[in-house]
């Protein structure tokens, strides 16, 4: 009886889980899933190339990607979005650091996929920084 009680439970805690990653839109956790839209990474080009190509270029954020790798992506944005551009941190409005971000990803080799990147909604805590392919 104890047994049954318990993977009822179990059960339960599957189905709360799934209805949990639902609502959060499904993040995938890796970037080679598919994080951002291409139609994202076609805006984030026009943002890149106005307020960040300057300074860096792929090869440099191939270099950052290596270093942050296994970390939850939410650490890398904050740091962006707190200190870049260096020359106005903050500068820019959440969306624009988003849409650079699909950018850039899109830049070193990432693959789009259906849905665009964003930090509102907490998916960024779900996808994990990998080396670029
Ligand atoms: C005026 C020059 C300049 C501009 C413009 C600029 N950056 Fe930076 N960025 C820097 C410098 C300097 C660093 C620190 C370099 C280092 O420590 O290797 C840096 C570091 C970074 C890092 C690594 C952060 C870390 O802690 O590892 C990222 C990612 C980054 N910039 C993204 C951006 C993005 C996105 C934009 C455009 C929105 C941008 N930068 C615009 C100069 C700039």
């Amino acid at each position: 009886m104890k047994n049954v009680r318990l993977s009822i439970a179990t059960i339960m805690t599957a189905i709360l889980t799934s209805a949990a990653c639902a609502d959060a839109g499904a993040a995938p956790t890796s970037l080679g899933a598919g994080v951002y839209s291409k139609e994202q990474a076609e805006i984030g080009k026009a943002v890149f190339s106005q307020n960040c190509s300057s300074c860096h270029n792929a090869d440099y954020y191939k270099t950052v990607l290596q270093t942050w790798r296994g970390q939850p992506m939410t650490y890398l944005f904050e740091q962006v979005m707190s200190a870049m551009p260096a020359d106005k941190p903050g500068a820019l409005l959440e969306t624009e650091y988003e849409d650079a971000f699909a950018y850039i990803f899109e830049m070193v080799g990432f693959p789009a996929g259906e849905t665009r990147l964003e930090y509102a909604n907490g998916m960024m805590d779900d996808i994990s920084l990998e080396p670029a392919p």
